[in-house]
């Protein structure tokens, strides 16, 4: 007999059982249930809906669930459906007819709603803390790597030099916007469901703030019909857990393309590489490829929730039973990621003289020969197209710009001195670089310093 079968002449089908069942899946959330309902419990009590000897046996009974979950001597079964009716089935079967009485002033539908948020809201927590320890490798990366110079690309071809610790730095602002995104979205998720019932509301004088208090919720749900309805926290968690993954991807995608015998910047740990079945000499990234690709399995979660969602009428639907799935296998890929991500860069190999040997060529001083003639007076216009000129010609002579004469320079314009020699220096462009949050020393060491100073306050 179902828990809800009173109305019904006929059980249901064996397929449908299996069909309709979520408890391959949702007993993951067995022990957010068990403290949800706890919770709920206490508040009967305190609002004599129950008496408080009865709490407390519906509570030590629930203890004693999770105690045996716990020591995996529970089997939870399909005919019970979800992890709702599997654990009060168990309760029942354990303290009796009382058992029956945890169910009241409540529905399945404001139940799984809370489990989830307690569930996420844990998650988060542990996300965050993968974040944070990616944001300091980080740091002790770009704190080593002040003076490695290298390429700067736009368009994947050489721009203008900059430091790895700068490049570094970039994906510090990117992974600590990451970090705050999660928290911000964890502000908006803290409200309590329970108590919605169904849809309505109940009838009972319930004390909804116990039980937020309780549960470590900052308030409750305004809106009951709301409460039971709303799947915005996964979405919300579902995208700051792509864009997460977007950023990783970036990275990953040039420590890929770094690890190539075209660019050589950088090598993988031995540990974090892998072979190739046939060729004896291969050495792959496939971590980082991995990581790359299960971004698509991430974002491929995001759109199943918004499409389940886009069209549910309000209240529940059984729809929505589909959010689970997605959010712990978003939830079980992430984390692995973020951590083996950490791992390997903190690992892995600068090729520093590389990176360097790679700043001689692409004429990546290009901009600051037409900014010396800006300062000369020229308008920056006209200086762009004499320093365009003087890139032909060395392209046509196989020279870079700083192995141009004196003579060579003052052909292209006569506002050239002997000073321009200096400043095509790459490094010496690289510290030119004096505008706020520039790749020159300064401004990285300055960089360096506020994202210390952020990671202190988390
Ligand atoms: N197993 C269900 C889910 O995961 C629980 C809520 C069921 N509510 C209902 N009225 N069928 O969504």
């Amino acid at each position: 007999m179902k828990l809800w079968g009173g109305r019904f002449s006929k059980s249901t089908a064996k397929l449908v059982d299996e069909f309709n069942a979520s408890i391959y899946f949702d007993k993951k959330l067995c022990k957010h249930d068990i403290l949800g309902s706890i919770s709920h419990a206490k508040m009967l009590s305190k609002c004599n809906i129950i008496s408080e000897d009865e709490s407390l046996k519906i509570i030590n009974g629930l203890k004693e669930i999770l105690d045996d979950i716990e020591s995996g001597i529970i089997e939870f079964k399909v005919e019970y459906e979800d992890i709702h009716m599997n654990i009060e089935k168990i309760l029942t079967d354990k303290i009796g007819n009382l058992g029956k009485k945890l169910h009241t002033a409540r529905s399945r539908n404001d139940q799984v709603a809370v489990d989830i948020r307690l569930y996420l809201k844990e998650e988060i927590i542990t996300i965050c803390q993968l974040i944070k320890k990616l944001l300091i490798t980080l740091i002790k990366l770009s704190e080593e790597n002040i003076d490695t110079i290298m390429p700067g690309y736009t368009h994947l071809q050489r721009a203008q030099p900059i430091t790895f610790a700068y490049h570094i730095m970039a994906y510090f602002q990117m992974f600590k916007r990451d970090y705050l995104r999660l928290k911000d979205c964890t502000h908006r998720m803290d409200f309590l469901p329970l108590g919605a019932g169904a849809l309505a509301g109940t009838t009972y004088d319930t004390d909804r703030d116990f039980i937020a208090n309780e549960l470590g919720f900052k308030g409750i749900c305004e809106n009951s019909l709301d409460a039971v309805s709303d799947r915005d926290f996964i979405i919300e968690f579902l995208s700051a857990s792509s864009i997460i993954m977007m950023h990783l991807s970036r990275f990953c995608e040039e420590l890929i393309l770094w690890s190539s015998s075209e660019f050589d910047f950088v090598e993988m740990d031995d540990s974090f590489s892998t072979g190739s079945s046939i060729m004896p000499q291969k050495k792959n990234p496939d971590v980082a490829e991995l990581i790359r690709g299960k971004t698509g399995r991430i974002y491929g979660n995001l759109f199943n929730i918004l499409t389940i969602m886009k069209s549910l009428p309000l209240a529940y639907n059984k729809d929505m039973q589909e959010d689970k799935p997605l959010l712990f296998d978003a939830v079980e890929n992430i984390k692995p990621c973020l951590e083996i991500f950490n791992e390997m860069i903190y690992t892995m190999k600068i090729k520093k003289d590389n990176m360097k040997k790679a700043t001689k060529s692409g004429f990546m001083n290009a901009t600051d020969v037409a900014d010396y003639l800006v300062k000369k007076g020229l308008p920056f216009r006209s200086a762009h197209e004499i320093v365009g000129r003087m890139v032909l010609y060395c392209i046509q002579n196989n020279k870079n710009i700083e192995d141009l004469t004196l003579e060579e320079f003052e052909s292209f314009s006569s506002l050239f001195s002997d000073n321009i020699k200096d400043k095509v220096n790459i490094k010496t462009c690289i510290e030119a670089k004096i505008s706020m949050g520039s790749t020159s020393t300064n401004n990285v060491i300055n960089m360096i310093k506020k994202g210390k100073n952020f990671l202190y306050t988390l």
